[in-house]
C-alpha cells in the first residue's frame, strides 16, 4: 500500500520542517501537537520557508500553492493517526515521552501505518518494542533546518522490515533529500560523530590550547565545516549536546565522557543562544 497521508506528531522546531518537506513532497500532511498555540508559529513558519524556498528558485510559486493545500492541523493523534499512511514523531528527546507516543500511536494508527521517530539519539529498536507492529517502525532523522538540509538518516531498528525501509526511502526522495541507511546504535552516524567532535572542541579549549575563536576559525577555514563547534553548540543548546553526550558516554564508552568544562557551562545556565550566553556571548 502506497504513502498518501503523512501524519507528523510535534509541530516544534523539527516537526514544522518535516511536515513542510512532506507537503512539497505532495503527501497530504497533518500535523498534531499537544499545544494549540504552536500551529499559528509552525503556519506562518511553513508560509515563509515556502517563500523563501521561492525566493531561492527550489520551488516554483505552484508547489508552493499545493503545498499549502496539503496542511491541516489538529490537536488529536486519534485525528491525526486515523488516515495517515505514515506517522513520524518529532516530539521532545525523552525516552519515556517517545515509549507512551508509539504505544498511543500503535493503537490509533490503522494497521498499516508505519511509524517513524525522528529521535537524534534514543534506541529505535526499545521504542518500537512497544508496538504490535515493530517491523512497521523506522527512525527517520531529519536535521534542522528541514528545509534546506539534504540529509535524511534512515534508522534500520532490529525488526524493522525491508519494506518499510524502501517506504521510507521513496518517502525521503520525494522530499527531495539523500538518504543513508544505518543500523540501529545510539547517535547513529551523525549525532555519534557530531558530539565527539563538539566535545573534543571543549578539552582543547579547557586545556587552554586554542582560544574558542580560533578552535572555531580551524574548524571553518581548515575543515571546511559551515560552522564552528561552538557556535553550533551554542545554536544547539549546550544542555541538548551535553544530555546526548551522557547517553553515548553509558552506551558506547568512555571516549564519550562529556568534557567537564561544557558540564560546567551548564550547571551555570550557559546554554547557549537560547540563554544569551553559551560558549559566546549573545546578551549584546
Ligand atoms: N532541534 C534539532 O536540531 C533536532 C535535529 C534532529 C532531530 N531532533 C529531534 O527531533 C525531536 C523534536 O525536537 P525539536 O527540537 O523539534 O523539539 P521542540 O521542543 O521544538 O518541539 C517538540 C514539540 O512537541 C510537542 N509535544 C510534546 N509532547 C507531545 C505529545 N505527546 N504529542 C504531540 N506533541 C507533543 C511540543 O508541544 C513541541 O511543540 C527530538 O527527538 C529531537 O532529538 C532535533
Amino acid at each position: 500500500m502506497g504513502i498518501h497521508t503523512v501524519a507528523v506528531l510535534g509541530a516544534g522546531t523539527m516537526g514544522r520542517g518535516i511536515a513542510y518537506a512532506a507537503a512539497l513532497g505532495g503527501y497530504r500532511t497533518i500535523l498534531e501537537d499537544v499545544s494549540p498555540h504552536v500551529f499559528e508559529q509552525s503556519l506562518a513558519w511553513i508560509r515563509q520557508s515556502l517563500d523563501d524556498g521561492v525566493a531561492r528558485g527550489k520551488v516554483t510559486p505552484q508547489q508552493k500553492d499545493a503545498a499549502l493545500g496539503q496542511f491541516s492541523t489538529t490537536g488529536s493523534v486519534d485525528t491525526a493517526c486515523r488516515e495517515a499512511d505514515l506517522i513520524i514523531e518529532a516530539v521532545p528527546e525523552d525516552m519515556k515521552l517517545k515509549i507512551d507516543v508509539f504505544a498511543t500511536l500503535d493503537n490509533s494508527a490503522p494497521a498499516h501505518a508505519i511509524l517513524a521517530s525522528n529521535t537524534s539519539s534514543l534506541s529505535v529498536t526499545e521504542i518500537a518494542a512497544v508496538t504490535r507492529r515493530p517491523e512497521k517502525c523506522i527512525g527517520m532523522h531529519f536535521f534542522n533546518p528541514v528545509p534546506k538540509m539534504k540529509l535524511l538518516e534512515l534508522v534500520r531498528a532490529l525488526e524493522t522490515s525491508p519494506e518499510t525501509l524502501d517506504a521510507c526511502r521513496e518517502v525521503g526522495r520525494r522530499m527531495g533529500k539523500e538518504t543513508v541507511v544505518v543500523r540501529d546504535s545510539p547517535g547513529f552516524i551523525t549525532s555519534r560523530i557530531n558530539a565527539m567532535i563538539g566535545n573534543e572542541a571543549f578539552y582543547i579549549l579547557e586545556a587552554g590550547i586554542a582560544s574558542a575563536e580560533d578552535i572555531d576559525k580551524a574548524v571553518k577555514l581548515g575543515l571546511n565545516h559551515p560552522m564552528g563547534s561552538f557556535e553550533m553548540v551554542d545554536l544547539v543548546g549546550l544542555d541538548v549536546r551535553h544530555s546526548i553526550l551522557e547517553y553515548l558516554h553509558r552506551t558506547l564508552g568512555e571516549k564519550f565522557l562529556p568534557c567537564p568544562l561544557m558540564t560546567q557551562y551548564v550547571k551555570a545556565g550557559r546554554l547557549g543562544r537560547k540563554s544569551g550566553r553559551g560558549v559566546y556571548d549573545y546578551s549584546a
